[in-house]
């Protein structure tokens, strides 16, 4: 029976097919010990000459790293190792014998890698990896489902910018002009909640920031929600509790990633809600008190970000910023004009900024001001402009980045591992 090592417990006692590839083999003697992987999970087939023959098992130890073979053969319990299997194998075929295959065991530099990024992605730890994204992706679709969003798909191409205008992709559209590729689906996340009541999408997004840090890509995919009458405070409930249920889910979906990536889980285990919440005005004071030279009314830099966080256990929110260096879009507090109810979600452990969100701004005319204050061109908001005119309602919404969460609760130190095929500025290949 053809089955997936992910299986494999059980089918104990009987005879079954991988289809895969071999990841590792090592012989002594008469016996030789392949490890298998097949994209579902990694097994140990143990080759004995005894039982093959003398031909098949001279084929078994000359196969090369990573040739495709199909194992069939018995499966055991490790007879010392509790939740192990093995495969003794009765049969292989080779479905093509790799050539020397690039990575090997020992150590590469990162350049080198990620040159082989479409080969590298079969390593151990790049597996676990992309395995932990997609349990944090789908946890956000089941969050969202559970608590009443509906998926809404935004554009990618777009004619405004929705967060700051230096930081666009620019594309040639026909005849309309200049394009570019989107930095968030927010401002149509807004004209569709006015339709469904709450949304998210979930997409890549793009930045032409000319920032080198562990932390960011130039193309990088955003989770963004938004919900009618929802003010300020209920919107950190929410990024709370979806955080505490990505937590959640990775840590009873993932246990095996954890493992490989030797990530110790207690902190996750930690992670509950309420998060902490301090004003920017707070977080200017305590970082002052702790020894930082930033002054209100700049942007916090990753040190600072690291201060706030270093002896919390769970996230914390920085809310209600200066407008100042805050996008127009975002509602002016109503008790200080200068401010706006927005927040940062800054994670534990380094992770730094994994959520930015708002309440929006939803009167006319203060919005059109802004819109105004900043340079942009009236004409190109007028669309955005009109959710302000026909039934206007408090709303507020946030974006997640799915590569910060990655790079957080996998415990890998660069975000180019959280991706598939990572876009920096100094990289666009393979
Ligand atoms: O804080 P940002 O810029 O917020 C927005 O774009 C809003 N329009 C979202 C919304 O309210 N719907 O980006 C949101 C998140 C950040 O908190 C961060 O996690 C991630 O996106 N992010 C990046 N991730 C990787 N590389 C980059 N260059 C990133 N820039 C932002
Ligand atoms: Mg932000």
């Amino acid at each position: 029976m053809n089955i997936l090592i992910k299986h494999i417990a059980d089918y104990v006692g009987q005879r079954v097919t991988i289809k895969g590839w071999l990841y590792n083999s090592r012989s002594s003697g008469k016996i030789a010990f392949l490890e298998l992987r097949d994209g579902t999970g990694f097994v140990q087939a143990i080759a004995s000459q005894a039982d093959l023959g003398d031909d098949v098992f001279s084929r078994v130890t000359s196969l090369t790293q990573e040739s495709s073979i199909i194992v069939s053969g018995n499966v055991a319990a490790h007879p010392k190792k509790e939740g192990v299997f093995e495969l003794q194998i009765l049969s292989i075929e080779v479905v093509q014998l790799a050539q020397e295959y690039p990575i090997t065991p020992k150590e590469h530099g990162p350049d080198f890698l990620l040159n082989n990024r479409h080969l590298w992605l079969r390593s151990k730890r790049q597996w676990a990896v992309q395995r932990i994204r997609d349990v944090v992706i789908d946890a956000i679709y089941e969050y969202y489902h559970q608590n009443d969003f509906i998926k809404i798909d935004t554009p990618i191409i777009t004619p405004n910018a929705c967060e700051d205008s230096t930081e666009l992709f620019a594309i040639n559209y026909f005849d309309e002009g200049e394009a570019f590729l989107s930095q968030s689906g927010q401002l149509y996340l807004e004209a569709a909640i006015m339709s469904v009541g709450r949304a998210f999408d979930f997409g890549p997004t793009f930045r032409a920031e000319k920032s080198k840090t562990r932390r960011h890509l130039t193309e990088f995919w955003m989770m963004d929600a938004e919900a009618a009458y929802v003010e300020h405070e209920e919107s950190l409930q929410i990024q709370e509790n979806m955080i505490v249920h990505i937590v959640q889910r990775c840590l009873e979906k993932c246990r095996q990633e954890f493992q490989i990536l030797e990530r110790n889980t207690e902190p996750l285990e930690n992670i509950r809600a309420p998060f902490i919440r301090l004003t920017y005005t707070e977080a200017i004071k305590r970082l002052q008190s702790l020894g930082s030279d930033i002054q209100f009314g700049e942007d916090l830099g990753n040190d600072d970000e690291g201060l706030l966080t270093e002896n919390e256990q769970v996230p914390v929110f920085i809310h209600k910023w200066p407008k100042a260096i805050k996008p127009f879009y975002m509602k002016i507090d109503p008790e200080n004009p200068e401010l706006v109810l927005n927040n940062d979600l800054i994670g534990i452990e380094g992770a730094g900024e994994i959520i930015g969100g708002s309440q929006r701004e939803d009167d006319y005319e203060t919005l059109k001001a802004r819109i105004e204050e900043m340079g942009f061109k009236g004409e190109e908001y007028e669309w955005y402009l009109d959710l302000r005119k026909y039934g206007s309602v408090p709303h507020s919404g946030f974006g997640l980045g799915l590569e910060r969460v990655v790079r957080w609760i996998s415990g890998v130190e660069h975000i180019r591992e959280t991706i598939p095929f990572p876009r920096l500025i100094n990289r666009l290949k393979p």
